[in-house]
């Protein structure tokens, strides 16, 4: 039986952003002043929406800042592997235009940008609305910037539970990056973003991620691309996969890949 409870979180309201009442209003988040010791605070740090737990670890997206810039400047840099799992260069070829994409595990958007930053359209869900404010405020303030902006035009961020979304999208990739389960959680500790999730999110359960496969397989025209550490198992699908699998490795990823029959 899990422990877990859900972290209590207060919002600071910096009055430059007025607007912000009704995000915070809107996300039941009570507004203080001074926080107290044991509290979660959302607020604006130097612009975008922040999430900043009790031992002072803050969780800041800005995505016209150092490796996301440096992804916009050179699209795909250091992404072979997903690229390459994604199916790109030969979708490319045969329908002469990049894969549209839903990532239904959106997350902190990072890999979400490095797909947009390679051209394609991406859906980019996330369920949980804290996740999705600090990704909504991050992305709004990149579209003010003038390298970033066309990437950010090809993300469209919806706050939902993909299972339920996915039904009701047509898309040629459906990629998945669940959370990893905790006994073959390695490197992914140590990344500070990766911490926040795993305490604000409750843990991660392999029967929820599979049905998230299922809902992926049902939807998507071409591929399902999951994400996982190396080492660990395929998610749990609820029926065996009938079409072909294949895999591809990077340093501390693995990329299942679950084509459909391209026709
Ligand atoms: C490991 S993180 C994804 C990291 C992301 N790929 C990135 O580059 O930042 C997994 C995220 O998926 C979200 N998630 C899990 N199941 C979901 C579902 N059914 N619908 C929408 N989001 C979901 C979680 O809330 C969490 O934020």
């Amino acid at each position: 039986m899990s422990n877990w409870t859900p972290p209590n979180v207060v919002a600071v309201l910096d009055p430059a952003y007025p607007q912000d009442e009704l995000i915070y209003a809107e996300l039941g988040l009570t507004v203080v002043c001074e926080p107290a010791d044991e509290q979660w605070v959302l607020k604006r740090v130097d612009g975008p929406l922040s999430l900043i737990n009790p031992q002072g670890l803050m969780q800041r997206l800005d995505f016209t800042e150092g490796k996301s810039r440096h992804r916009t400047r050179e699209p795909g840099h250091g992404a072979a592997p997903l690229r390459k799992a994604l199916g790109v260069a030969s979708f490319e070829k045969r329908r002469l235009r990049k894969p549209c994409v839903v990532d239904a595990t959106g997350g902190w958007g990072q890999d979400a940008w490095l797909m947009a930053s390679m051209g394609c359209d991406v859906i980019l869900i996330e369920q949980h609305p804290l996740v999705h404010a600090v990704l909504s405020s991050s992305l709004d303030i990149a579209k003010l910037d003038d390298q970033c902006k066309e990437t950010c035009e090809r993300i469209t961020l919806l706050n939902a539970d993909a299972c339920e979304m996915l039904s009701n999208l047509e898309t040629d990739v459906v990629y998945l990056d669940p959370m990893y389960p905790h006994r073959v959680r390695k490197k992914a500790d140590s990344k500070k973003g990766m911490q926040i999730l795993q305490t604000l999110l409750p843990p991660a359960n392999e029967n929820l991620s599979g049905a998230l496969l299922d809902a992926a397989l049902f939807t998507a025209a071409q591929r399902v691309v999951v994400k996982r550490p190396k080492g660990a198992d395929r998610l749990p699908a609820s029926q065996p996969f009938t079409g072909q699998t294949i895999e591809i490795q990077s340093p501390n990823t693995r990329y299942d890949i679950y084509l459909r029959p391209t026709g």
